[in-house]
């Protein structure tokens, strides 16, 4: 039986390879997204992958959607938690608002949609979750305490359920991606990026998205069954720890 797969913010940036991947690894996916509906449209057009709307933020919502994939596609085996925003600034110039924006959106989120499957995973004794953290939760970043704080949350939240579903043959494991040719990376000033971020990749380069995905199939596979709670960093050799 092919696994079921949900990816959140599958239709745009890292996420859109990851869908993409574990479709072509066999999986039924089900991207969910929260506002860009034109790129999910023409994302579901190209791929044939099931696009779900609701905000990941938002528990009932988060509710409701886990209810309808799982009535079109049946259970999930696979939860992928990749939905993610920034609104960077000093944390001098930050407003509560862009805090409370991106706790909620990248660090809530991962309790929400984790509460939500893992019962299920646990009576059929089989899962795999991965979260899409960030080099900036490891090593922290100025202009991003918001953002840094929600993805360093990531870490301790994946030990955490790790531990508790080990014996219940679900993995839950965690990926820090470096700085990947998206558009939340091309929206860093472009002086910043070219002066400050790119020598420091030792590879040279920005990561692709594709390269992340990888990341995640490997995880995500039925095979994997023995790595549970790991990190693992795939950032260009910019951040070794
Ligand atoms: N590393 C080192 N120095 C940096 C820096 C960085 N990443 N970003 C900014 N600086 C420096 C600037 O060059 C500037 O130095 P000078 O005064 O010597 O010129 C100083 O810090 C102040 O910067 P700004 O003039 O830009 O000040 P600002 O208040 O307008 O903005 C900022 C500050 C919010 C940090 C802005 O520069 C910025 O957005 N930087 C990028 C932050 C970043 O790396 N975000 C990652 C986004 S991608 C992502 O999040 C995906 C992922 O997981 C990796």
């Amino acid at each position: 039986m092919a696994r079921v797969a949900v990816v959140t913010g599958g239709t745009r940036g890292i996420g859109h390879a990851i869908s993409i991947a574990l479709k072509n690894k066999g999986c039924r996916v089900a991207a969910n997204y929260a506002g860009n509906d034109a790129a999910a449209r023409q994302f579901q057009a190209e791929t044939g992958i099931p696009i779900y709307k609701w905000d990941v933020g938002d528990f009932a919502a988060c509710q409701e959607g886990v209810t309808r994939i799982t009535r079109d596609l049946g259970p999930i085996d696979v939860l992928v938690n990749n939905a993610g925003i920034t609104r960077d600034g000093m944390l001098h110039r930050m407003t509560k608002d862009n805090w409370d924006a991106v706790i909620r959106t990248n660090l809530d989120s991962v309790f929400n949609m984790t509460r939500l499957v893992i019962d299920g995973m646990r009576s059929r004794s089989f899962g795999r979750i991965v979260n899409i953290s960030s080099i900036n939760g490891r090593k922290g970043q100025m202009g991003q305490a918001n953002y840094s704080a929600a993805k360093a949350g990531l870490l301790g939240f994946t030990k955490a359920v790790a531990q508790e579903n080990a014996a219940k043959g679900i993995t839950v494991n965690v990926i820090a991606p470096g700085y990947i040719a998206t558009e939340m990376v091309q929206a860093v000033p472009k002086d910043v990026l070219e002066t400050k971020i790119l020598p420091l990749i030792p590879v040279g380069r920005l990561g692709t998205a594709e390269e992340i995905a990888r990341c995640v199939t490997f995880l995500a596979a039925d095979e994997a069954g023995f790595i549970t709670g790991a990190c693992l960093d795939a950032n260009g050799g910019q951040y070794m720890a």
